[in-house]
């Protein structure tokens, strides 16, 4: 099992706006929630998401994957980088690349990623316009543990949301970023705190 820490330090990866971060940000305010956000790292320069950690106080990094000559190296440095802030729980929110082994092996316990869907449908980049597009009436949004595949690891949580008749892929994608974001600060605070046990596919919370 993953023991709660008194106050849990989570670094989080983006790609973009970073919504889903500030709900983290704004709900480690409270020292009740028992987690703070020591860092956030992006795989770009130039994203609403780092204006946001900025504004927090929050160092940040950009590791780029055209910087490294292999996207091994890229790995690698990613890696040392998150590790220097020796996080407790490391956070994918809306961080748009795959992760290589040298992550996993020392985070892989401890990476969570928030998905659009409801997994395992439609996994990958266009979840809500995939999910739109084959004329689902229900979706959400899913927590997971990664794992070396795309959108494959052991699921934390999910929520359900409906697709209405007018949807387009903005408002279908904006819904389901509401409770998403909800999913997330919930679901993590629940974790820091009372610590998780995955065996095979299954995660349980004490
Ligand atoms: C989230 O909906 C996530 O599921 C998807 O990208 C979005 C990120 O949004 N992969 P934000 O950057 O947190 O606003």
């Amino acid at each position: 099992m993953t023991e709660p820490a008194s106050v849990a330090r989570i670094v989080v990866l983006i790609s973009g706006s970073g919504s889903n971060l500030q709900a983290l940000l704004d709900a480690a305010v409270d020292p009740a929630y028992g987690a703070q956000v020591v860092a956030v790292g992006a795989d770009r320069d130039g994203i609403a998401g780092l204006d946001r950690a900025d504004a927090a106080g929050v160092p940040t990094f950009v590791e780029r994957v055209r910087d490294h000559d292999t996207r091994e190296d890229w790995d690698r440095a990613l890696t040392a980088h998150v590790a220097k802030h020796q996080p407790d729980l490391v956070i994918s929110a809306g961080f748009l690349k795959l992760v290589g082994p040298h992550f996993l092996a020392a985070f892989g316990d401890r990476y969570l990623n928030t998905h659009n869907t409801l997994l395992p449908a439609f996994p990958g980049i266009h979840g809500p316009r995939d999910a739109l597009a084959y004329g689902v009436k229900l979706t959400g949004a899913t927590l997971f543990f990664v794992d070396a595949g795309m959108d494959t690891g052991p699921i934390v949580a999910q929520v359900a949301v409906p697709v209405l008749d007018d949807d387009d892929v903005d408002a279908l994608t904006e819904r389901i970023k509401e409770a998403e974001r909800r999913q997330l600060v919930e679901q993590v605070g629940r974790l820091v705190r009372e610590g998780w046990t995955i065996t095979g596919r299954k995660v349980t919370v004490p």
